[in-house]
């Protein structure tokens, strides 16, 4: 045996002694609660961000018996280490509609003064949405708050979009799943757009240079087809090559991509105000699988020299998909992981460990009783996920 090798095994004994619950800041660890949901109540579509000093910042909308359990906010939640653990800080809740902050969270930090609102400030969004008449009337509405002291206290800032009452049909005129991101000394607030007559729904954004009043509606995903409905922006950006790529879902009518309703589709453009000019490509894998669904992205510099790694995931796989070829169509590949499939699941690169991936999970989309209602994550290596270290393990399930 090489001195190397008796070193990895006293080692390997070591992290097999140490208590599979208790695992070190900053390290790697598969499935851990960040939150139980309280009883008839589930974790739907988390979101994060890490701040410049490397604290994490959860939030997340909730389902099921929400507003009868005091929920129709969204919960903070703060891990100092790397989420390993976590408390709760805040909620972020609706002050200006009466209706709760229904579902669809976002939450940034400001990387760039905009306005009179300084770098390090914390921004958050989400649909605030009514059914029924009330004395505000109904509709969706798009607002954006503002956190000046780490996420404990929210101000409401403006509202970016209204929208019709929520409504999935195509000819119904709501507004969806926002999206915040700084760039060039400004806010730009991405979000599913219905309320163009040309396009059952279209993706476009909106951009701020105070916060407070906001440039036209612009589009990013606008199809000729009516029927087309592409949902759901994340965007990331690849440093190494300084493209943008933006991934959404596609569903068109009842037609399917390789059993996918909800086809993920992604654009890389050279400025993220930029994406309706840029090709629209499907992800598919082995010219035989499309991943479906509620996509999100993130990039990390581990990889390819040139490219980096491309990661997406989507809700109904607790795969990722991954891309070290700069987003080529033809290089996406599949890798298992021991994070859940769950409805539109958020991923994080740490700025400091480049090759920890943050896969941010809570329940499905159709949820069963005895399904997994909590808020969860898993931190893996990147360079293993694409290695296939839980390639062999069987947890290819497709939901
Ligand atoms: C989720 O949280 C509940 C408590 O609300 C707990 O009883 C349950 O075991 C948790 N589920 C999983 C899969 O961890
Ligand atoms: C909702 O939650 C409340 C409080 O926990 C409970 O009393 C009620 O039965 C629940 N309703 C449903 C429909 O689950
Ligand atoms: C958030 O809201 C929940 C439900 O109303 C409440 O129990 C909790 O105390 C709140 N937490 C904070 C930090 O405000
Ligand atoms: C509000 O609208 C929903 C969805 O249409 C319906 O299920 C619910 O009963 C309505 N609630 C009230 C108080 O009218
Ligand atoms: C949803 O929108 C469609 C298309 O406009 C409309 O026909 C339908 O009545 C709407 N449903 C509700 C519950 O408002
Ligand atoms: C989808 O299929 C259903 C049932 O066959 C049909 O009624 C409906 O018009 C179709 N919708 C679209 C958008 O093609």
């Amino acid at each position: 045996m090489r001195g190397a090798d008796k070193i990895l095994l006293s080692l390997a004994a070591l992290a097999s002694a140490a208590p599979a619950h208790d695992p070190k800041p900053f390290s790697l660890f598969e499935y851990k609660t960040i939150w139980q949901a309280p009883p008839g109540v589930r974790a739907f579509y988390p979101r994060l961000t890490e701040l410049k000093d490397g604290t994490l910042l959860v939030t997340t909308g909730t389902s099921g018996n929400r507003s009868l359990a005091g929920l129709s906010s969204f919960p903070v939640f703060e891990s100092k280490d790397g989420g390993v653990s976590w408390k709760q800080v805040s909620n972020i809740t609706d002050q200006v509609n009466g209706w709760g902050m229904t579902a669809q969270p976002a939450i940034t930090e400001m990387t760039q003064d905009v306005g009179p609102y300084k770098k390090g400030t914390i921004l958050a969004s989400g649909n605030s949405w009514s059914f029924n008449e009330t004395a505000e009337g109904v509709g969706t509405k798009i607002d954006l708050y503002a956190s000046r002291d780490r996420a404990r206290t929210w101000e409401f800032v403006s509202n970016v979009a209204v929208g019709g009452r929520p409504n999935t049909t195509n000819g119904a005129d709501p507004i969806w799943e926002p999206y915040l991101m700084i760039y060039d000394n400004q806010l730009v607030c991405y979000y599913s757009d219905q309320r163009d007559p040309d396009h059952g729904q279209k993706l476009a954004h909106q951009t701020s240079k105070d916060l407070k009043t906001w440039g036209p509606v612009v589009d990013d995903a606008a199809y000729d087809l009516y029927i087309a409905r592409p949902g759901m922006t994340v965007i990331a950006h690849i440093e190494t090559i300084n493209k943008w790529i933006l991934v959404y879902e596609l569903p068109i009518g009842n037609s399917s991509s390789y059993g996918s309703n909800y086809p993920v589709h992604y654009r890389i453009a050279d400025s993220p105000l930029e994406f309706q000019s840029a090709e629209p490509l499907p992800i598919v894998i082995n010219k035989e699988f499309a991943p479906n669904a509620s996509p999100y992205v993130v990039w990390s510099p581990v990889g390819s020299k040139k490219c980096g790694t491309i990661v997406v995931s989507d809700a109904d796989n607790s795969q990722v998909y991954t891309n070290q070829a700069c987003g080529d169509v033809d290089k996406w590949e599949m890798h298992a992981t021991p994070q859940p499939a769950a409805y539109s699941r958020a991923l994080h690169i740490f700025k400091k460990h480049p090759d920890h991936l943050m896969i941010l999970g809570g329940s499905t989309f159709d949820f069963d009783e005895g399904d997994d209602p909590n808020l969860s994550a898993s931190v893996v290596s990147l360079t293993e996920v694409v290695k296939g270290k839980y390639d062999k393990k069987g947890c290819d399930s497709r939901r």
